[in-house]
């Protein structure tokens, strides 16, 4: 096991009609701007709790962040913030109201002249202007750790930023919430929060058995609990566990002492960048290539995970290693995600060319967990992917 220091300060607030409990965390006398997304929260009732717990407190309201969530709109929001002397902002949505507020509270205490250049320049914050929020929608984590994905449709980029001051200070979690999310969306979570488990999982051995363990029981669980939240979101205790699942892939935990990749990740960035393709759907198109294609490196990790997740016992390591990036892809499908761009656009071609230039532009010339990914690997890895 590698060497690690882990501090996570948000507090998960957890379980059926929880959402009340916000008016305990914000600060007296705080003056809050209230985020949130297309709307889907005035449909719910999930507004009206939040307004009700805010009722004595100063709030302004901003909604409207898309998903992918857009500069150019949280430029908006910045504005709100200084000239209505914001203090506290809250954050009422999935991954991308979530990650719209942490570019917030990064851009509201940045005193560069272009807030763009946290993304582009890769500037931590060390501390934010402090938020909360309240979750809508299982997948990415975002309610737990401190990193943040911002698209600018203009330039049509998608970047990642962070830093320690970053962390929401509670976060609300209430799996009744996932009552009105659409298949889609569901499946997407599920997608989502089961590659960033592999992700951190699939690299080498590196005996850190615990984190084994907890990686391939968040995975377990996210198979089992699928089909049971596809079926039927009202189901509490499916709900329960999914949502639970999907914060404990990304909130830090299973990272520790251990590899990561995340390559998958930067590509699948890329496919919503240029397609706008969800970003769970773009994970799911690349994972099977570029398992397939760094086979030699990850094989030992894929036998195990192949036995151990998916009860595959029969063949030598290869055949087991290979056998588990096919039920991987079975089981994208089975939640109804395709795993091919072409399934998505017809403009594929010159994809794979288009990311690695851009990677090579951005000097991300070796990513994986053996920083030995190149542009040009990235490359055969994408058109794989066609
Ligand atoms: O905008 P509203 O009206 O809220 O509708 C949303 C949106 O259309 C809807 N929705 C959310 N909760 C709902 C609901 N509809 C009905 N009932 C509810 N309870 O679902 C749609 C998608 O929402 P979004 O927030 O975009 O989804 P998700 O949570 O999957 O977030 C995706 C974003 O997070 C980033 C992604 O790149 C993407 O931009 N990620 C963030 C990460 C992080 N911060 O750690 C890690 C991830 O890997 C990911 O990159
Ligand atoms: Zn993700």
């Amino acid at each position: 096991m590698n060497n690690f220091e882990f501090k996570n300060p948000t507090k998960i607030i957890f379980g059926k009609d929880t959402i009340k409990k916000l008016e305990n965390e914000i600060p007296e006398n705080a003056k809050v701007l209230f985020l949130y997304g297309g709307g889907s929260i005035k449909k719910n009732g999930i507004y009206e709790q939040v307004s009700n717990a805010l009722s004595n407190v100063e709030v302004v309201e901003f909604g409207g962040i898309p998903a992918n969530p857009e500069y150019d709109v949280l430029m908006d929001a910045l504005k709100i913030i200084k000239e209505q002397h914001i203090t506290y902002l809250l954050a009422v949505g999935g991954g991308s109201v979530i990650d719209g507020t942490k570019f917030l509270s990064a851009a509201a205490v940045y005193d560069g002249d272009t807030p763009w250049d946290i993304l582009t320049k890769n500037i931590r914050t060390q501390k934010g202007m402090p938020f909360g929020t309240v979750l809508t929608l299982p997948a990415t984590g975002s309610e737990m750790n401190s990193g943040a994905v911002i698209t600018r449709a203009s330039t049509k980029e998608k970047l990642t930023m962070g830093g320690p001051g970053l962390f929401p200070e509670f976060s609300i979690l209430d799996p009744q919430v996932i009552r009105s999310i659409p298949e889609r969306q569901l499946a997407n979570g599920i997608t989502d929060a089961f590659t960033h488990v592999l992700e951190q999982y699939m690299t080498y051995p590196i005996e850190a058995t615990l984190q084994d363990r907890f990686a391939e029981s968040i995975l377990q669980t996210l198979i089992e609990v699928a089909p049971k939240v596809l079926k039927d979101p009202t189901d509490y205790k499916p709900a329960a566990d999914f949502m639970w699942s999907c914060t404990m892939a990304l909130n830090g935990l299973i990272q520790k002492g251990v590899p990561g990749d995340w390559a998958v990740h930067m590509m699948g960035h890329e496919l919503t960048a240029l397609f706008g393709i969800d970003h769970a759907r773009t994970l799911a198109i690349v994972v099977p290539s570029h398992y397939k294609y760094n086979f030699e490196a990850k094989k030992a990790k894929l036998a195990q995970y192949g036995e151990r997740v998916w009860n595959i016992t029969e063949g030598s390591q290869d055949d087991k290693a290979y056998a588990a990036i096919e039920k991987t892809e079975a089981f994208f499908k089975q939640l109804g995600i395709a795993t091919k761009l072409s399934d998505y656009t017809e403009k594929y071609e010159g994809t794979a060319e288009e990311i690695s230039k851009r990677f090579t532009d951005r000097g991300w010339n070796g990513l994986g967990e053996h920083q030995d990914l190149s542009p040009d690997k990235v490359e055969k890895i994408v058109k794989m992917a066609y």
